[in-house]
C-alpha cells in the first residue's frame, strides 16, 4: 500500500491537472482524491510528493535494447533499468536487432525475456525480411505472437511498390507502422546535417531533403489506404509542415519527434564530435524551433527517444565511422523540461500528452493514464531540480553528448504496477 501525498497530478487523458494524493493497493490506483481526504491504513507508506509533479508512467515506442545480439551494447534488463530512471513504465523496442525480428522464432525468444521485467517492455518486429526492404515479414503471425507495430527502424524502406504493401497490410492489422524517412538516393553521409557542419568537418551530410521527400512520398502513399503511419525522429521544419498540411487533408498519420532534437542543433556536433551523431541528424536553430511549434499544436504526437546505446570503444572513433545514435531515456524529461517546457514554448500538460498518452493510444496501449482501477504506472517528478547529466547512467552505455549539461527536470520516483521500480538517491 502507498500513498503519494502533496504532489500535482497531470493526466492529459483526463484533463486532471490539480493537487491530488493517490493510493496504491494491490499494484493499482485504487483512489485519486483532493489533498488530505484519503484515509489509510497507520501502515501505508507515504511519498510526499510536496512541490512535485505526478504523471503516467512515460511510454516510449522507440527504443533500441539491443536483445538479441548486440548485447554488449544494451540488453533489455539494462535498457529497461535505463527506462525506469527516465520515468518510463513503458517501452517499444525496436527490432534492428542481431538477427533482425523478422521471424515468429526470433520474436518469441526476446518476447518470452520481456515479459519478466519491472516495467512493461513490449516489441515491434519488422517490415522486411532481414531490413533489406525487398520481402515482407509475415505481419499476421507475429501480430498473432505479440508484435504491438512494425518497423524497419534504422534503415529507410526505398521501394514505393513494397511500402504500398506494407502499409496495406499495417491497415489491415490494425497496427502502427513506424518508419525511418532518409531516401538513401540522396544521402552523402549520415549522422551529421549537410550544411556548415559537415562543410567544416569536411563531410558530405545528411540534406534535410534526405528525410522530407522520403516523408512526402509515404503520406501521399497512404492517402488513399489509411493506415497507422508513424513518421520517426522527425528533424527537418520541412517535414513538419508536410505533417501538418497532411493531418489538414484528413492523411492519417503520426509524427514522433526526440528530446535531442528539441534541444539541440548540428553546432552540437562540433562540440562532442560522435556523441552528437545520429541519424536524422540534428539540424539549425530553425529546424528546432519548427519542431518545438509542431510539438506545441499538435502536429507531432508523441515524444519518443530513439534511445540508441553504443559501446564507447565505437563512438570513440573518427566522427566519419562510429555508428549513429545516442542514449536517451535518463535524460529525456530534463532536456524537455529545460528547452520547451521552462522557456513555455510548449504547456507541461501538451509535452506529458506527447510523453504519455499520445503514444499509449497510438499503439494500443493500455497505459499512459492515471485512473482508479487501472495499473499504478506513475511518475514522479521535481519539475525544478537542477542537475547535471552524470558520466555513468543506468544504460550500460554511455553514448550521450549531454554529458555535463545542467537540467531542469528531475525524475525522483517511477511506479511501475505499485512497486517503485526507481528512486533517486539525490
Ligand atoms: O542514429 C540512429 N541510430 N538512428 C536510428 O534510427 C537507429 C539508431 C541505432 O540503431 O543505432
Amino acid at each position: 500500500m502507498l500513498l503519494i501525498k502533496n504532489g500535482h497530478l497531470i493526466d492529459p487523458a483526463s484533463g486532471v491537472d490539480a493537487p491530488m494524493d493517490l493510493l496504491i493497493v494491490q499494484g493499482k490506483v485504487l483512489q485519486i482524491a483532493k489533498p488530505n481526504q484519503i484515509k489509510a491504513e497507520d501502515d501505508v507508506k507515504v511519498i510526499d510528493a510536496s512541490g512535485m509533479i505526478v504523471a503516467p508512467g512515460f511510454v516510449d515506442v522507440h527504443v533500441h535494447f539491443r536483445d538479441p545480439g548486440l548485447t554488449y551494447k544494451e540488453d533489455i534488463q539494462t535498457g529497461a533499468a535505463a527506462a525506469a530512471a527516465g520515468g518510463y513504465t513503458t517501452v517499444v523496442c525496436m527490432a534492428n536487432t542481431k538477427p533482425p525480428i523478422d521471424s515468429v522464432e526470433t520474436f518469441k525468444e526476446v518476447w518470452e525475456r520481456e515479459q519478466k521485467l519491472p516495467i512493461h517492455v513490449l516489441q515491434a518486429a519488422n517490415v522486411t525480411m532481414g531490413m533489406k526492404g525487398q520481402e515482407l515479414t509475415d505481419m499476421d503471425a507475429l501480430k498473432a505472437t505479440g508484435a504491438v507495430g512494425f518497423t524497419d527502424d534504422g534503415v529507410p524502406i526505398a521501394d514505393e511498390k513494397l511500402m504500398v504493401s506494407a502499409l496495406q497490410k499495417c491497415k489491415e492489422l490494425d497496427v502502427p507502422i513506424s518508419l525511418h524517412e532518409e531516401d538513401p538516393a540522396l544521402m552523402i553521409s549520415p549522422g551529421v546535417n549537410k550544411g556548415k557542419v559537415s562543410d567544416a568537418l569536411g563531410l558530405g551530410g545528411a540534406p534535410e531533403e534526405a528525410e522530407y521527400v522520403l516523408v512526402a512520398r509515404d503520406v501521399m502513399l497512404n492517402q488513399k489506404i489509411g493506415a497507422k503511419l508513424d513518421i520517426q525522429h522527425i528533424s527537418s521544419k520541412t517535414t513538419v509542415e508536410i505533417l501538418r498540411q497532411a493531418k489538414a487533408h484528413g492523411i492519417c498519420v503520426y509524427g514522433e519527434v526526440t528530446p535531442q532534437h528539441l534541444a539541440a542543433t548540428e553546432d552540437l556536433v562540433l562540440e562532442k564530435g560522435a556523441l552528437a551523431r545520429v541519424n536524422p541528424p540534428l539540424r539549425t536553430e530553425a529546424d528546432r524551433m519548427a519542431l518545438i511549434k509542431g510539438l506545441s499544436d499538435g502536429t507531432i504526437d508523441m515524444i519518443a527517444t530513439d534511445h540508441a546505446p553504443h559501446s564507447a570503444e565505437e563512438k570513440s572513433e573518427p566522427i566519419a565511422s562510429a555508428p549513429s545514435g545516442m542514449i536517451g531515456l535518463e535524460t529525456a524529461l530534463g532536456l524537455v523540461w529545460t528547452y520547451v517546457v521552462k522557456p513555455q514554448l510548449a504547456s507541461p500538460k501538451t509535452v506529458i500528452a506527447a510523453l504519455t498518452v499520445n503514444p499509449a493510444n497510438l499503439y494500443q496501449i493500455p497505459a499512459g493514464k492515471v485512473q482508479e482501477n487501472a495499473s499504478a504506472d506513475l511518475v514522479i517528478f521535481d519539475p525544478n531540480e537542477e542537475w547535471t547529466v552524470p558520466e555513468t547512467f543506468a544504460s550500460k552505455a554511455t553514448n550521450s553528448p549531454f554529458i555535463g549539461w545542467k537540467l531542469s527536470g528531475k525524475v525522483k520516483y517511477t511506479i511501475c504496477n505499485g512497486e517503485i521500480v526507481y528512486q533517486s538517491l539525490g
